[in-house]
């Protein structure tokens, strides 16, 4: 093999659909995916690329110093593309310790290991920490987050990324560890876990069963499709510039209630109802703590310097997220039972 590449939390959302992108793309890579398999991890998500003799999965928590350096002097890893991440805003509001566990020390540990092991010898050694838009705060009716933005994380989950991206910035300075950062919008698509909103708007739908919208559901996000956000982290790991940080997202600006709205239709057609049943299950319920207005980001770096660009408009990026959602019901009724996570968690134990 021309060269491994760990990858961190290749079991969840984003890392499962970046992982199988890679071991398709590049047959020459050894792709590590490593993750500890929590809720949001499930390697049935990876079973279509599972068996690729350039894939290998081992089960680590990065929490666990001991654990990573030995990963780390195992398998000698040529790049890091960290995804790993406890990720989920609401649940970082009742337990911000497991937040700051992952997201803080975690990253460290890493940048620890990565930096013990290609030492001042880093010529052509990559660290890429995949973070998000909320480090910036929260946005007023007009605007965007540039990579100039000041930081203003208002959440636990927010600032214990945007902790992270000052560690990483710290190895790179104090080490000269070769490092990138990326900062994207939400993202939405096949394997979401259901407790983020469009996963969760469907899956209720489904069972008609009411559609939490926080507040009033005024506050905007820019949702970005999954595969998209895939290709711009394997742009970005291959062509991006040491040091550097790039923006991306998908310019594409909802409020909740209206994104609601448009996938209740798209639901409608798809399970023919009537026009109109679906949105009768919306329900406004009490808002998020600390509920940031709005978020949106100015991809222009990433599009001039890279020329990277999302492929798929909302429409159709949505219609294909419901068609998976409904096409995989077991799929959906596992990670909501953790039959899969539990069953895959049991096999990789002790190894
Ligand atoms: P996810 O919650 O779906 O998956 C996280 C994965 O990390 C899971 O497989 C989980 O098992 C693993 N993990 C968690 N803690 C771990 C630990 N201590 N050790 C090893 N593995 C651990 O998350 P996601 O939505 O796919 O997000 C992936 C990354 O992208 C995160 O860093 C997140 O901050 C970032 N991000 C997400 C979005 C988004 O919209 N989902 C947008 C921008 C950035
Ligand atoms: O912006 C990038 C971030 O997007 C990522 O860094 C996070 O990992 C990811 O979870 C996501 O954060 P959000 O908080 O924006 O996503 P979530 O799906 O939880 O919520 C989207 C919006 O919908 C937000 O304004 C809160 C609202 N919401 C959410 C849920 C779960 C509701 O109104 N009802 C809900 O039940």
């Amino acid at each position: 093999m021309e060269k491994t590449i760990l990858i961190t939390g290749g079991a969840g959302f984003i890392g499962s659909h970046v992982v199988r992108l890679m071991v398709q793309k590049y047959p020459g890579y050894r792709i590590l995916n490593l993750d500890a398999l929590t809720y949001a991890g499930n390697l049935e998500n990876l079973k279509d690329v599972e068996s690729s003799v350039n894939y290998e999965f081992v089960k680590a928590d990065i929490t666990d110093e001991k654990a990573i350096k030995k990963v780390f002097d195992t398998y000698k890893p040529d790049g890091v593309i960290h995804l790993a991440a406890e990720s989920h805003v609401d649940r970082s509001i009742s337990d911000p310790l497991a937040f700051i566990r992952s997201n803080v020390i975690g990253t460290v540990n890493l940048l620890n290991a990565a930096r013990d092991l290609w030492g001042v010898n880093s010529e052509g050694k990559r660290f890429y920490h995949i973070s998000t838009d909320e480090v910036y705060g929260s946005l007023g009716a007009t605007g965007f987050f540039t990579e100039e933005t000041a930081y203003d994380p208002r959440s636990p989950y927010s600032a214990s990324k945007a902790s992270s991206d000052h560690m990483v910035r710290a190895w790179h300075h104090t080490y000269n560890l070769p490092v990138v950062i990326s900062n994207c919008s939400n993202n939405y698509g096949p394997n979401q876990f259901p407790e983020k909103l469009i996963p969760l708007a469907i899956n209720n739908i489904k069972h008609n069963k009411n559609i939490p919208i926080y507040g009033k559901g005024e506050n905007v996000r820019d949702w970005l499709y999954v595969e998209d956000h895939a290709v711009a982290i394997d742009l970005i790991f291959h062509k991006g510039q040491n040091g550097e940080t790039y923006n991306i997202g998908g310019n594409n600006e909802w409020t909740n209630i209206d994104l609601i709205r448009k996938l209740c239709e798209v639901m409608d057609k798809a399970l023919g109802r009537q026009s109109g049943e679906s949105a009768k299950l919306i329900t406004f319920v009490k808002d998020r703590a600390g509920h940031d207005k709005r978020y949106a980001i100015d991809s222009g770096k990433l599009m001039k310097e890279l020329g990277w660009e999302p492929s798929l408009q909302f429409e159709e990026g949505i219609e294909k997220t419901v068609d998976w959602y409904l096409g995989n019901e077991d799929w959906l009724k596992n990670v909501l039972s953790g039959d899969y996570s539990n069953y895959y968690a049991q096999q990789y134990d002790g190894r």
